[in-house]
Formats: C-alpha cells, sequence, structure tokens
C-alpha cells in the first residue's frame, strides 16, 4: 500500500461517511422522543413554539414532500411539535439556529483503556468533540458493563442531547438502551455493537466490519501457507469474551480457514484485548504445544505484543519460526512487522471521532442516519510496513 493510498483511504473513510451522512434523505420519524425532551429546556421551548407557530403552514407542506424511504436507513427520533406531531422539513432550518445557539450535549460510555487502539479511540473523540464544539460528557467503564449502565442513567439524568457508547460485550443492552430511549435520548453505537431484538434501541452503529477483518486474517494465513503441505497448526487470542470483536472476528477467520480441512485451530482463549494477558496466555500455550504451532491469530496488537515477548522467552522466533497475524494496525505493530517478528496486520481504524460528531450534528439537525456506518480498511503485510509506518496516526 503505497503513502498516497493510505490517505486516500483515510480521507475516503470520512468521505463515505459523510457522504452518507448528507445524502441521507430526510425521513418521517415515529419521534416524538426528542422533541418532548427538549420542552424540558424552558427558554429553549418559548422560543419553540413561537417558531413552530411561524412556521407550521410551510412545515405541512414540506412535510410531505420528505417523506421518503430509505432501506439503508432507519426511523430516527426527529422532530415532533409539542403535540408529538412529526415537524421535518423546514424545521432544518430552525434547528440549525437553534444550534447556533446553544452547544449540543453528548454523553459518551468508552468502555476501558485497555488498548494502543482504544486510546487512539478516546484521544480522536475528544478531540473531535472539541473541534465541533460539542460538549462532550465523557466516562471510562473500565471494562464493566455495570459502569456502562450507571453512566448511561447519569446521562439520562443530565438530559444530554446524544448518547453515544462502545459497548464492552454484545449482550445485556435492551433495557437501559429502552431507558434511553423512553428519555427520549437517541443512542449511537461506537466502535462495538450489541445484540438486542428492538434494533430501533438505537439510531447507527459507527465502527468497523469485525467479521470482515476475521476474514482477512484467514485469508491471509491461507495464502501464507499455501505451499506448505500437512497440517497447520493455530492458535487463537481472543479478545473480550462476548464482545463483538472477539466474536467477529472468530467467526470470520473460521469461516475462510475451513476451507482447507488441515487447518487446525488447536488452542483458543480470551486475553481480553490487553498485552500482559496476551503473554501470559501465550506462555501456556507455548507450555503446553511449544514448537508444535505454526500460526499465531491474535484478535489485537496488544495482546500479539505480548504474545511475542512469550515467544521469545520460549525461545522461538516470532515472524519466523511462527507466523503471526493480528488486527489493529497500530504503530507499535507496525514496528514489529519492520522488524519481521509480526507477518500482517489487518486495519481496525479507531479514528471514530470526526464521524461521530458529524453524526451526532444530523441527528441533532432531525435527518436520518444509515443503520450502519462501516470503516473502510486495509490488510498490511511486513513487505509494506517500512513504507507506511510513518502514516500510522495511532
Ligand atoms: O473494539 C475494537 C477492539 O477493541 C480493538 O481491536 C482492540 O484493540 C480494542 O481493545
Amino acid at each position: 500500500m503505497s503513502n498516497s493510498k493510505n490517505e486516500n483511504d483515510r480521507a475516503s473513510m470520512l468521505n463515505y461517511a459523510i457522504i452518507d451522512l448528507l445524502c441521507s434523505r430526510m425521513k418521517r420519524g415515529t419521534g416524538k422522543m426528542r422533541w418532548q425532551k427538549k420542552e424540558k429546556r424552558g427558554g429553549i421551548r418559548v422560543r419553540w413554539t413561537y417558531r413552530l407557530g411561524m412556521c407550521i403552514g410551510m412545515i405541512v407542506v414540506l412535510c410531505s414532500l420528505a417523506a421518503c424511504d430509505s432501506p439503508n436507513s432507519t426511523a430516527l427520533p426527529i422532530a415532533s411539535d409539542t403535540n408529538g406531531h412529526v415537524v421535518s422539513p423546514s424545521k432544518l432550518v430552525l434547528e440549525d439556529t437553534e444550534l447556533e445557539e446553544r452547544q449540543i450535549v453528548l454523553g459518551y460510555s468508552q468502555l476501558g483503556s485497555e488498548s494502543d487502539w482504544r486510546k487512539a479511540n478516546t484521544r480522536s473523540i475528544q478531540e473531535a468533540a472539541k473541534e465541533a464544539g460539542i460538549e462532550l460528557l465523557f466516562e471510562n467503564a473500565e471494562q464493566s458493563q455495570a459502569k456502562q449502565f450507571e453512566a448511561i442513567r447519569r446521562f439520562i439524568e443530565q438530559d444530554v442531547d446524544v448518547i453515544a457508547v462502545s459497548p464492552v460485550i454484545e449482550s445485556g443492552w435492551e433495557s437501559i438502551l429502552l431507558e434511553a430511549k423512553e428519555a427520549g435520548i437517541p443512542v449511537i453505537l461506537s466502535d462495538r455493537s450489541v445484540d438486542v431484538s428492538d434494533t430501533s434501541l438505537y439510531v447507527t452503529t459507527i465502527g468497523s466490519d469485525f467479521y470482515e477483518e476475521g476474514q482477512k486474517a484467514g485469508k491471509y494465513v491461507l495464502d501464507k501457507v499455501r505451499n506448505e503441505p500437512g497440517a497447520i497448526k493455530i492458535v487463537e487470542l481472543q479478545g473480550t469474551l462476548g464482545s463483538s470483536p472477539s466474536i467477529e472476528r472468530g467467526n470470520g477467520f473460521r469461516d475462510v480457514i475451513q476451507a482447507r480441512v488441515d487447518l487446525e485451530i488447536i488452542a483458543s482463549e480470551s486475553a481480553d484485548f490487553t498485552l500482559a494477558k496476551g503473554k501470559q496466555v501465550m506462555d501456556a500455550f507455548l507450555k503446553e504445544h511449544g514448537g508444535e504451532i505454526d500460526v499465531l491469530y491474535a484478535h489485537n496488537d496488544d495482546m500479539a505484543l505480548g504474545a511475542i515477548e512469550a515467544i521469545e522467552a520460549y525461545g522461538l522466533r516470532p515472524g519466523k519460526d511462527m507466523i503471526i497475524i493480528s488486527v489493529d494496525g497500530t504503530r507499535r505493530a507496525f514496528h514489529k512487522m519492520v522488524e519481521g517478528k509480526i507477518n500482517a496486520v489487518v486495519e481496525c481504524n479507531p479514528l471514530l471521532g470526526p464521524i461521530l460528531m458529524q453524526a451526532v450534528s444530523e441527528i441533532i439537525s432531525g435527518r436520518s442516519l444509515p443503520k450502519q456506518i462501516v470503516s473502510p480498511e486495509s490488510v498490511f503485510t511486513e513487505a509494506l510496513a517500512e513504507k507506511e509506518i510513518a502514516n500510522r496516526q495511532y
């Protein structure tokens, strides 16, 4: 991958998302929610009542023009008047004016700070909020879903405009998301997704296609061992159990490698996306399987870095005696690729801040968003690492 190609990729990630967002047409929402909430803000209510009175005629006409249905987008909790009637398009003008008058408040529950990726993700969100003039109420849940629930409840009490959350695991989100919905606060899922039957509980998911990342890792392994006959033994360091990247990266990988029956995952365990646990679990794998291991698939770079320490301590050469592939594409992993100790990394882009802020503004403006906004991502191999390393932003 050339430098300019990578820059293009980053630019196009943002462009795709922004084009997606800007091109998403307004749609009738079921949502009285947001405006019920806004009524609580006294000064704003007076202004709005007046403005709504002035514009109601125009609204009725324009509403019918704006009613549309897009297969990729979802009904958002968009604008309704004080009676709960949807008042879409002309409201945008008013809302833009409104947006100039006060700061949007975003409550964001980050799941932790377990990896370089996560730290870059946090920085990106904090910087983008500042840049966009959005007030960010930031909470770090330190890997605890219970703490994420508490943070979301605090955001509801604080009556924020939008809630964003990076869910630590997939399950168990129904009732807390329902609480946010009932409070009239739209929720954006950032980075990871949730497993809920009612997808109207959130507006959109912004992040990576983790299944595809797993597939890319699988394809790399298949290609790398294509000339090696006989059984290939793989060990897998999974991320946090029950988290969407761990589940999907595992599934995507397995679905691809099954193309060759003699590729076998001989050990698979969670190392929680951390370097320390990556080292510890790899150490245990080596004690059990030693020199039998041909391939290490780590669900993130931090675990691969920890595993490299264990492999070297065991007396093997990472990247030579054992093929190593991981996910994320952090600068530290690139350095290891340059040294030949990691053979390939699948990119997972943490720089979601600008797109998240764009999505927040679009929601506040009453526009609908696609249900999923996915970052385009690459695969980097050791052959390209040296050239690419200067471009890494995290
Ligand atoms: O959810 C994204 C994953 O979480 C990243 O791959 C990993 O490094 C992080 O901790």
